[in-house]
């Protein structure tokens, strides 16, 4: 995806329900992890499920040129050869890793501990994204980080000759620099220890586990701490990867706010440092059941079915919820302009450093769309006049973000009149299957003359 070419504008008209069933594709915070530590592990590691978009592929064009083979079977599944832990060698060119985070932050992570120099780059967003969280940790196992000042991408990396194993204490809520820890940690002899306030994610964790790593993670009064045994032989597994909550919540939460509407989503990720959104869903009054909860390969999982909820309430969405919900907010905030009174979002200042200043990007197109929204540097509060309140008939600003465009095209099925998003090429990175999901539903999505 070329984000410097020419934009793809769309919009989304009332035009009925949505209806049926919907195969979201598979978590892209666990296919980063499969092919990363897939990367780390000895032998050939088989994915089923993996996400085949943009972001996810970063990641494995990442890895192949650090020495890992990497290929689609004709069935679909992903078999990745390793190189073992502390194996990576130095690349033939730039990592540019798009528009991914997760794979600019966690593929750090790995390299700072190897005998190796990589220079990462990225697209116009993620080369303004903050990149200190991770090299500040980073240095501390040994790595040299050099760059430009404000610690921004592009940045080159030496990794550690012979690296420390450390004990972090984050001061930010990330799964992204916990990964970058624990990831560096594999390749320091001893234990590396990462304490957070409020767990993040723990998919790191859980798939370390899976391959052989000694990995612990206990509440105690300093908070989470998260122990991992340096230098274990990891071996490759056979992996499932289960579907994404938070590509399903666009689903979701468009059926609850598009009339008459009522559709299924199976075998979505239910983890509990994931699940946010639907707790807050149900709190607001929303119409959603969770049915045959199980696990699969490591996570729990369920189907969701969710019906349309024109009696939905504004709730407040507290701090310690953040991190289980980080990526939803954008299409929550639609959901609260669609429910009546008040909703308030506390503690979301690291939504300002997604990839975009997502509180911005999200109250300028409501405040178009006719919703009174208030922010500030970390909490939003949108009020909300109830069901079909929404008037729309405006053109919304993406901002070169995924769950932005996504979200004001969900808004749009529910609106008085049209919704049209300027550029929604960024959906590819994390959703590709979108439009094709939502208008098999019978949602009006169709492209606009720029
Ligand atoms: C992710 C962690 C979150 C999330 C991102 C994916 C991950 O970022 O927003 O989309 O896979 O670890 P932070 O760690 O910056 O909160």
């Amino acid at each position: 995806m070329d984000l410097n070419g020419k934009a793809i504008s769309f919009s989304a008209s009332k035009n009925g329900s949505l209806r049926g069933s919907a195969d979201i594709p598979g978590d892209k915070s666990i296919s980063h992890r499969a092919l990363i530590i897939g990367s780390l592990a000895f032998g050939e590691t088989k994915i089923s499920g993996l996400l085949d978009s943009f972001d996810v592929m970063s990641t494995a064009a990442a890895m192949r040129l650090l020495g890992a083979k990497i290929y689609k079977h004709n069935d679909g599944d992903w078999i990745v050869s390793g190189v073992g832990v502390g194996g990576f060698v130095s690349p033939e060119d730039i990592i540019d890793c798009g528009n991914s985070g997760t794979s600019v932050r966690l593929i750090m992570g790995v390299a700072s501990t190897c005998d190796i120099s990589v220079t990462f780059t990225g697209d116009s967003s993620l080369r303004t994204r903050p990149m200190k969280r991770i090299v500040e940790p980073l240095r501390e196992f040994g790595a040299n980080v050099y760059g430009r000042n404000k610690n921004t991408l592009p940045l080159t990396l030496v990794g550690a000759k012979n690296p420390l194993p450390i004990d972090y204490i984050s001061p930010h809520s990330s799964a992204q620099v916990k990964s970058a820890v624990l990831l560096a940690g594999l390749n320091a002899p001893g234990e590396t220890s990462f304490i957070e306030t409020t767990l993040t994610r723990d998919h790191s964790e859980r798939m370390l586990n899976a391959f052989g790593a000694k990995i612990k993670t206990e509440k105690t009064k300093e908070g989470w701490v998260t122990v991992l045994k340096g230098h274990p032989e990891l071996k490759a597994q056979n992996l499932r990867i289960n579907r994404d909550p938070s590509s399903a919540a666009f689903i979701v939460c468009a059926a609850l706010i598009v009339n008459d509407s009522d559709v299924f989503v199976p075998n979505i990720n239910l983890n509990p440092t994931r699940n946010g959104i639907y707790e807050t869903l149900v709190e607001m009054g929303a119409d959603i059941t969770f049915e045959n909860q199980r696990e699969d390969n490591g996570e729990p999982i369920a189907d969701i079915r969710a019906r349309y909820s024109p009696e939905m309430k504004g709730v407040d969405v507290p701090e310690n919820r953040a991190p289980s919900m980080i990526d939803e907010y954008p299409i929550l905030a639609c959901v609260a302009a669609c429910a009546a009174g008040r909703t308030k979002f506390f503690g979301v200042g690291e939504l300002r450093v997604k990839e975009s200043d997502r509180i911005s990007s999200i109250a300028n197109g409501l405040r178009k769309c006719g919703v009174s929204v208030f922010d500030d540097k970390d909490s939003m509060e949108i009020f909300g006049n109830g069901a079909g309140s929404v008037s729309g008939g405006v053109l919304c600003e993406s901002n070169l973000d995924h769950r932005v465009a996504m979200s004001f095209l969900c808004l749009g099925l529910a609106s008085k009149n049209k919704i049209t998003v300027d550029d929604v090429r960024s959906i590819d990175t994390s959703f590709p299957s979108f439009f094709t999901l939502m208008t098999n539903l019978g949602a009006e999505m169709r492209r606009e003359p720029l």
